[in-house]
């Protein structure tokens, strides 16, 4: 019998992936997505890519009548919780926004699977839970490091009640995954990162730059210790990690401890000047960008070991980052041109 996934989230950059690679892979979905930061086109998009249309619910995780509803309704094998907050400086100014969401989200969709006796859930956590690390490459067991804005103790909260949450109830299983810099879009150029408002991160900040929507780029800081005075990070396609979350799905359904994590990134550190020169060569455009100070609580250098994932799992990203920022473009003008039309 097919198995019935739940995706919180679902219709978001890194979801709406996953949704695509699950459907691919034979599962059955269901989707839980208030569209606080996505499109509900995203649903027959998935349905074109897939020839498949999962289940979605509209509505909000901390919805407890909601939840009622989608657990009566489906026989979920797992739960894959990637709905929450994820705008770095906005946490600064709205930090009880953030804790509300990202927290009280988490312990209802648990609270959930223990009345429907749901056993497995994957938790998107991040790499931000390492803070600026002083050993590189980070593997699972890197020290967790100073996290500088709530967003960041949001996911380190979550990842302690998930972990006291399994401890406390027998049977239950969790997998937390650690992403590092997820970047790119779906090959179809239907899916991809699309922001509601002025993104924070680098790569959907160099589309707006080549849609002509804001002049310039500013990279922030070239004076850090690394060879080329920008910052270093993990850039992984978003079709990579989507892929990993199948993989943690079949390890969830046939695992015996309550606990595992697992780095998902490529291994490999790529600076803000290199990634900033890639997409220009790859795309075959001009750029602009100006040098600007440090960005407050920047860690400057950011990679993953990703041997456990690849040992445990069978993980083994395959694309290059001049691939995925050739996806992110191709999405970019698409979307221009469906906007168009
Ligand atoms: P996203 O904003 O594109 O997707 C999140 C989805 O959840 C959106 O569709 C949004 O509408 C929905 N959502 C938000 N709050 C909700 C709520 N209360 N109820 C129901 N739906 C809600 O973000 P993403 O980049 O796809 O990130 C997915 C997860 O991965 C998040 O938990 C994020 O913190 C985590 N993460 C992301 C990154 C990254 O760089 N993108 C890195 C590390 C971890
Ligand atoms: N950067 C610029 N200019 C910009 C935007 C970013 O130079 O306009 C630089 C940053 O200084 C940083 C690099 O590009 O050195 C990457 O910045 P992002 O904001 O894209 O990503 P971060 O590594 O800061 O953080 C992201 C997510 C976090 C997540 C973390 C690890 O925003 O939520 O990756 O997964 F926790």
């Amino acid at each position: 019998m097919k198995k019935m996934i739940l995706t919180t989230g679902g219709l978001g950059f890194i979801g709406s992936h996953t949704v695509v690679d699950l459907l691919n892979e034979g599962y059955d979905v269901c989707i839980i997505d208030n569209l606080s930061n996505s499109h509900i086109e995203v649903l027959s998009y998935i349905q074109q890519i897939t020839g498949k249309m999962p289940k979605f619910y509209q509505g909000d995780v901390r919805d407890n009548a909601l939840l009622e509803k989608v657990f009566s309704e489906n026989d979920i094998s797992a739960v894959i919780h990637f709905a929450a907050l994820k705008a770095v400086a906005e946490s600064v100014v709205k930090p009880l926004l953030y804790y509300e969401v990202n927290i009280d989200g988490t312990i209802a969709i648990l609270k959930a699977m223990q009345k429907h006796h749901v056993h497995n859930i994957i938790f998107s956590s991040s790499a931000t839970v390492y803070g600026d690390p002083k050993v590189l490459p980070c593997t699972e067991d890197t020290p967790i490091g100073e996290i500088k804005n709530p967003y960041g103790e949001t996911k380190l909260i979550n990842e302690m009640l998930i972990k006291d949450f399994v401890k406390a109830n027998e049977g239950m299983h969790a997998i937390l995954l650690r992403y590092f810099n997820p970047i790119g879009a779906h090959a179809s150029g239907l899916i991809g990162e699309d922001p509601k408002d002025i993104p924070n991160n680098l790569v959907p900040y160099i589309l707006r730059v080549a849609a002509k929507k804001i002049d310039h780029l500013t990279v922030f800081g070239d004076d850090y210790d690394t060879p080329d005075g920008s910052c270093i990070r993990d850039y992984i396609h978003v079709c990579d990690l989507a892929h990993g979350h199948v993989l943690a799905i079949k390890k969830i359904l046939t695992i015996e401890e309550p606990l595992k994590i697992y780095n998902l990134g490529t291994g490999k550190g790529t600076s803000v000047l290199e990634l900033v020169n890639a997409f220009k060569k790859v795309n075959h455009i001009d750029l602009p960008y100006v040098i600007g100070p440090r960005r407050a609580g920047d860690a400057t250098a950011s990679y993953a070991s990703i041997d456990l994932a690849q040992k445990e799992l069978g993980f083994a990203p395959k694309f290059s980052v001049e691939d995925a920022l050739k996806d992110a473009y191709h999405f970019l003008i698409k979307h221009e041109e469906g906007s168009k039309n």
